[in-house]
Order: structure tokens, then C-alpha cells, then sequence
């Protein structure tokens, strides 16, 4: 438990299982990972939440295409998506998928109780239909959109049918107060949040919530078995239904949707005004970050630019997972501008960031340690003058500074600044040895004393600055703090463990003089 007693909860969207995972959808669980973890080094008991959609038409087209019913199709891509998240690092503390029972049960009810509180009723629907997206476009923009799909540039179809229909328009008032008024943080960044209440504005009609006939795929309607629940509903339903449950009942409300700009009207609209149907507490943030692009250029089948999972496998076998991870951390499209996934960027990103600031670093310092002082940690004097400062202030107090500033930029889901300010302290450790020079102050009659505390100085404040960098790079810190000394983190970090960020960073000293240290290998070699 955290400090108010109540559990971090926080979600990616439940990603289609027709086809395998690409970037974005790594990008998505990443981000929420990584905010995971710095909840868990925050000493929070976190629950993470990821999984799957499998009642979508084009689940239903797909298998068809290969042969295989939808239930077989969405096994394979589930299990593929299950696997890839797992082995690229990240910590859910679930998985779920709309095809399990677990899920059904409670959406049925869910869509039972809307219906006994008078807010859906059965009508008629014609309008546009993106059939991609799974979605029905208002007329006005889809002549806006030229009858295209906005996503993927395919004709929009006219679609009529009986459906069911959820009161949305109701909720506006509500909403609009909720977005705007009552918790301005609701939907961010703020671009976004902009444009779902421009859209509010213009008011809101009721939306179809059942589809007729998706031949047996889906969760049926309940007392109208021709009708399925349309997936969007049963979809965004997920999130409840995971911990709807008497060991899970404390999770709720989640404390954040991590979501791309794609599916923000379903998250930011129409899923608070269920939940105010429902007398649910509302989740307490929405946060659609932007999209990636491949060299520049949006990513496409006909493009054949998709960063799929074959290239991501390569990029994690070339530079490593960690790697990677830092890139979409520090690269990503977490504002409201796409972000550019280049090649050559990626191989500045490591060479600069990991291999020469943090892994040199780490290496001069585990290096020279060896070398003058028996691969022991030295003690710093106790009055170390100039050589206690790093940039223009004590060392103590700059790193605190950085690491506050740090810790501040990740509550703000700001993953760049949070890791931008952890290599501020890397890079000054860089500065700090090419100022002090211990290499050639060894050579001194009565350098050794200086040496120490330099190494001192260097060690502990890359033990701060990497604590920082945990919850993006875990398992390369992870070897950085069994070089230094302090396998503990990783001991009471591991298997989901919760940590102590206050009581390892608060104090400049947390190194303990005479500490073996040593690094096999550099811990990012460089690129070529
Ligand atoms: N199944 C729905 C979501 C239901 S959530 C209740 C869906 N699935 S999806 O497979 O299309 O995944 C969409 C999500 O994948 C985006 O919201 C985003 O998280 C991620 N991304 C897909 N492409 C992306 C990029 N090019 N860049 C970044 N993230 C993107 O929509």
C-alpha cells in the first residue's frame, strides 16, 4: 500500500488479437511498465493490467482467411502477445482476454444493469461505419474524412441496423464538468483534452452498443440473443472486470488508462458516462499519448516500414531489451506529436546516452577502482572541498536535486525528463573526471587520498542516478548495482517486490566504503 492506503492501478488498451504485436503496441505496455515499476520502487503495491480484444469482425476475417475459427485465430495471436510482453519485460500483474469467462460473465451483467436502469433502449442505426476501427463515424465527419477511414484510408461503409443504444447524450452535461471543471488532469496531455471537450460541446447522441449478427462471436445481448455486444463496449468493460472481484475490489477506480490518440473518444466519453450509469467511480486519468512513425514516415503494410516483431527481436538481440526500452522511454510519442523511429537515431540514442555516458562511466570508475584500490570502494575525506561538488553545488545536494527532479517528471508521466534528469547526474560524473583527472592525480606523491574520494564521489552518485533509471532500464541497473554493492535493491525489487526510493536516494553515503566492486564486461558495448 502507498501512502494513502490505496493501490496503484494502472491499464494498456486491450490490443486486437487478428494480427501479432508491433511497435505501438510494445510502446503502450512499456510505458505502463515502466510507470509500474517506478511505483513499485516508490514502495506502492501496484496492479498492471494488459491484455487482449478478441471479439472484433476482423478477429472473425482474419481466422477465415487462415482457415481457422475465431476462437483458434485469437488463441495463437494471444498467446504470441502474452509471450511477447512477457519476455520484453514486462511486469502485468494480469492478462486478460475478452474470450475468458471471467470477462463474459461480468460484461453481461454490466450490460444488464444499463439496461435495468433505463439508460439503453432498441432502435434503428444508419450511418458510416469504419469497419478498421470498429466504429461508427457522424456524418459530418465522414465528409469531412472524404468517406475514408482516417486510420487506414479504406472506404467508410452505410450500415443499418436494429441496435441497442446507450443514453450518452444524457451524460454530457456531467461530463463536460467532469473533464473540464472538476479534474482538469482527467484527460491529458492537454491537446487532447482540448479536443474531447470541443467534440462535447457540440453535443453528444446516443451511441448503438450491440451489433446484429457477428454469428455467435461475441458476448450476446442479454435477453436478445441476436444481438452481440458490440466489441468497443465489451472491450472497454475489461477494465472493471478484471478486479471486480472480493481480492481485487480495492483497484478500482484505476489510477491511470495509458491509451494511443486512436481510441481516446472511447476511453475519455463514452467509458466515464458507463461507469456514471453504472454508479462507478470514474478511473482517475486517460493518458493517450501520440503515435509512432517509421523513418518518417506513418507505418504501413504497403509501406512494408512496420517496426513488426521480427525487427523489434533484432533491435533486442543487437542492443538488448534495455536498450530499447530507453529509446521508446526517452524517443517516444508521449505528448501530443508523433514521434520518429529511426535507425540511425536509435543507434545515436545508445552510443551517446548508454555506451559512452552511462557504460563508460560505470567503467572508468569500476576500472580505476581495480586498479588503484584492489577493487575495493575507497572512503571519501570528510572534508572533501572541490572535490565533493559536482557541477556548481555539493555533490549531496546535487544529486538530490535531480533525483527530486526526476521523481517529480515521472508522477507527471513525463518518462523523457524523468530519465533526462538522471543522465544530468551521469554526465556530470563524466564532467567530473575529466575535470579532476584521477588518472593522472594517482601519479601524485600524495594523489591517493584525492583518488579516493573522486571515486567515492563518482560511484555514489551513479548509484542515485540509477535508481532512477531502474524502472526503464531494470536489468542493466540491476548488473550496475551488483557491480557497486547494492545487489539489495534487486532483492527487494524481484518477482514484483516493492522498494524503498526514499531510503535509497535521500542520503548522499548510501555506498559502503571497502565494497568489493567489479563489472565483467562493459554494460553497453558500443555500436558501430
Ligand atoms: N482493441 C482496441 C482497444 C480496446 S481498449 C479497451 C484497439 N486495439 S489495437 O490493437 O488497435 O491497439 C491500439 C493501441 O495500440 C493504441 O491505442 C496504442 O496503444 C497502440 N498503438 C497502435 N499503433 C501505434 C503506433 N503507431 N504508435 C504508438 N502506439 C500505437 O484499438
Amino acid at each position: 500500500m502507498n501512502a494513502s492506503g490505496h493501490k496503484f492501478y494502472v491499464t494498456t488498451p486491450i490490443y486486437y488479437v487478428n494480427d501479432r504485436p508491433h511497435i505501438g503496441h510494445l510502446y503502450t505496455t512499456t510505458v505502463a511498465d515502466i510507470v509500474a515499476r517506478y511505483h513499485r520502487l516508490r514502495g506502492a503495491s501496484v496492479f498492471f493490467l494488459t491484455g487482449v480484444d478478441e471479439h472484433a469482425a476482423k478477429v472473425v476475417d482474419a481466422a477465415a482467411e487462415h482457415g481457422v475459427g475465431p476462437q483458434v485465430w485469437a488463441d495463437r495471436n494471444a498467446a504470441v502477445f502474452l509471450d511477447t510482453f512477457t519476455r520484453l519485460g514486462s511486469t502485468h500483474d494480469d492478462f486478460i482476454r475478452t474470450s475468458q469467462d471471467r470477462h463474459k460473465t461480468r460484461v453481461t451483467e454490466y450490460v444488464r444493469q444499463l439496461m435495468a436502469g433505463g439508460d439503453v433502449y432498441a432502435g434503428q442505426y444508419e450511418g458510416w461505419y469504419d469497419a478498421g476501427q470498429e466504429e461508427y463515424v457522424p456524418d459530418n465527419k465522414a465528409k469531412e474524412y472524404d468517406y475514408k477511414s482516417p486510420v487506414n484510408g479504406k472506404p467508410l461503409v452505410r450500415k443499418q441496423e436494429k441496435n441497442y443504444f446507450f443514453r450518452l447524450g444524457k451524460y454530457r452535461d456531467r461530463l463536460q464538468a467532469w473533464i473540464e471543471e472538476e479534474n482538469p488532469q482527467f484527460v491529458q496531455p492537454s491537446a487532447r483534452r482540448n479536443e474531447v471537450l470541443g467534440r462535447i460541446r457540440e453535443g453528444l447522441n446516443d451511441v448503438p452498443i450491440s451489433r446484429s449478427g457477428t454469428d455467435g462471436w461475441g458476448i450476446p445481448i442479454p435477453g436478445d440473443e441476436g444481438q452481440t455486444i458490440y466489441v468497443w463496449i465489451d472491450a472497454l468493460f475489461n477494465y472493471l472486470s478484471a478486479v471486480d472481484t472480493d481480492a481485487r475490489s480495492d483497484s478500482w477506480p484505476a489510477d491511470v488508462h495509458f491509451i494511443a490518440k486512436d481510441i481516446l473518444w472511447f476511453h475519455a466519453v463514452i467509458w466515464p458516462a458507463m461507469l456514471m450509469a453504472l454508479k462507478r467511480p470514474l478511473p482517475r486519468q486517460v493518458y493517450a499519448h501520440s503515435y509512432w512513425i517509421s523513418e518518417g514516415q506513418k507505418m504501413s503494410k504497403s509501406l512494408g516500414n512496420f517496426i513488426d516483431l521480427e525487427r523489434i527481436d533484432t533491435y533486442v538481440a543487437d542492443f538488448g531489451l534495455d536498450a530499447l526500452r530507453f529509446f521508446l522511454a526517452t524517443e517516444g510519442p508521449m505528448g501530443a506529436t508523433d514521434a520518429n523511429f529511426s535507425h540511425q537515431r536509435f543507434i545515436d540514442v545508445y552510443n551517446g546516452e548508454l555506451a559512452n555516458a552511462l557504460g563508460n562511466c560505470l567503467n572508468r570508475v569500476i576500472n580505476m577502482t581495480g586498479r588503484y584500490f584492489d577493487g575495493r570502494l575507497p572512503a571519501a575525506a570528510s572534508n572533501p572541498g572541490v572535490l565533493g561538488q559536482l557541477g556548481s553545488a555539493s555533490a549531496d545536494t546535487f544529486v538530490r536535486d535531480r533525483g527530486a527532479a526526476s521523481q517529480q517528471a515521472m508522477e507527471k508521466l513525463d518518462l523523457q525528463g524523468a530519465a533526462r534528469c538522471a543522465m544530468d547526474i551521469v554526465r556530470s560524473v563524466d564532467t567530473y573526471i575529466e575535470i579532476h583527472q584521477p588518472f593522472k592525480k594517482i601519479k601524485e606523491p600524495s594523489g591517493r587520498d584525492a583518488v579516493g574520494t573522486m571515486l567515492y564521489t563518482c560511484a555514489e552518485a551513479l548509484r542515485h542516478a540509477s535508481v532512477a533509471l531502474w524502472p526503464i532500464m531494470p536489468a542493466k541497473i540491476e548488473t550496475l548495482w551488483s557491480a557497486l554493492g547494492c545487489s539489495a535493491y534487486a532483492d527487494a525489487l524481484r518477482d514484483r517486490g516493492q522498494g524503498d526510493l526514499e531510503a535509497w536516494t535521500s542520503q548522499w553515503g548510501g555506498l559502503a566504503p571497502g565494497t568489493p566492486v567489479a563489472l565483467e564486461g562493459p554494460l553497453f558495448p558500443r555500436a558501430q
